[in-house]
């Protein structure tokens, strides 16, 4: 069985990612704040592995990763699909802390933790969902867009740091547009995407990278496989 860590699976693309993993036979360590929300999902699916922490909390985010990978009993993929993003026309630096705090500070902790620990296994996949958003600045949510350009920006970093490793580790950023959960706000929302849709594509992109792989691997003579 193949080991994933969702973080942000309380609701919305974490959550339906979940599902979608647990149907095609992956065990799940689900992460959040809210409590009650992972102990309903933990209900659901015995191969469903909770931690509750807050992301922002960046002295305990390696410790409890590193609880439930041993839970898990290894990590082959991780998504961060944790992250805010509020309407904030009145430059609210509250809410612009907030949403720097979360999407760029505690989602900069937690990528850190996942490459450190895929480089050190010389394999695996980090997945983040940044956001179309991420391309151009946005007057209505000036640090959601901007914290979304960091969140590009940096996964191409990792993504180099990865292929200059030379090992099997992957780095996608996945940047949807608009799609129906509970941070799609506003009016006037235009194109917008069910959960069910998105995370099928999703799932469908980041597996076929590994589908390759494993057609590659399986392709490779005994004689090369042994010395590799
Ligand atoms: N919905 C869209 O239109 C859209 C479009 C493009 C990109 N995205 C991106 O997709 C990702 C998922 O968003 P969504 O639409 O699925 O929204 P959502 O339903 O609000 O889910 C956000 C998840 O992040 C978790 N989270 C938030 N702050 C956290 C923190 N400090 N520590 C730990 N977990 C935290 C939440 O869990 P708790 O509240 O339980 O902590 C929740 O599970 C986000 O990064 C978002 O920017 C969304």
């Amino acid at each position: 069985m193949k080991k994933a860590i969702i973080i942000g699976a309380t609701s919305g693309i974490g959550k339906g990612l979940a599902k979608l993993l647990a149907d095609n036979n992956y065990k799940i360590g689900l992460t959040g704040r809210r409590v009650e929300l992972l102990n309903e999902l933990k209900n659901e699916n015995p191969n469903f592995y909770i931690k509750s922490f807050d992301i922002n909390d960046t002295n305990v985010v390696g410790q409890k990763l590193d609880e439930l990978t041993t839970e898990l009993g290894g990590l082959d993929l991780l998504i961060i699909s944790s992250g805010i993003g509020d309407i904030n026309e009145n430059l609210d630096f509250e809410i612009e802390k907030r949403t720097i705090d979360t999407n760029v500070l505690g989602f900069t902790c937690v990528a850190d933790w996942t490459f450190n620990y895929l480089e050190k296994q010389k394999s695996g996949h980090l997945v983040a969902i940044s956001s179309i958003g991420g391309l151009r600045g946005s007057r209505q949510a000036p640090a959601y867009n901007a914290t979304k350009a960091y969140q590009i920006n940096y996964l191409e970093g990792l993504r180099q740091k990865a292929k200059k490793l030379n090992t099997s580790i992957f780095v996608t950023d996945i940047r949807p547009g608009l799609v129906d959960t509970e941070m799609a706000k506003g009016e006037g929302l235009f194109w917008v995407m069910p959960v069910e849709k998105t995370v099928r594509q999703i799932y469908t992109y980041v597996t076929q990278r590994w589908r390759l792989i494993a057609t590659i691997l399986k392709r490779i003579p005994r004689p090369i496989y042994d010395k590799m």
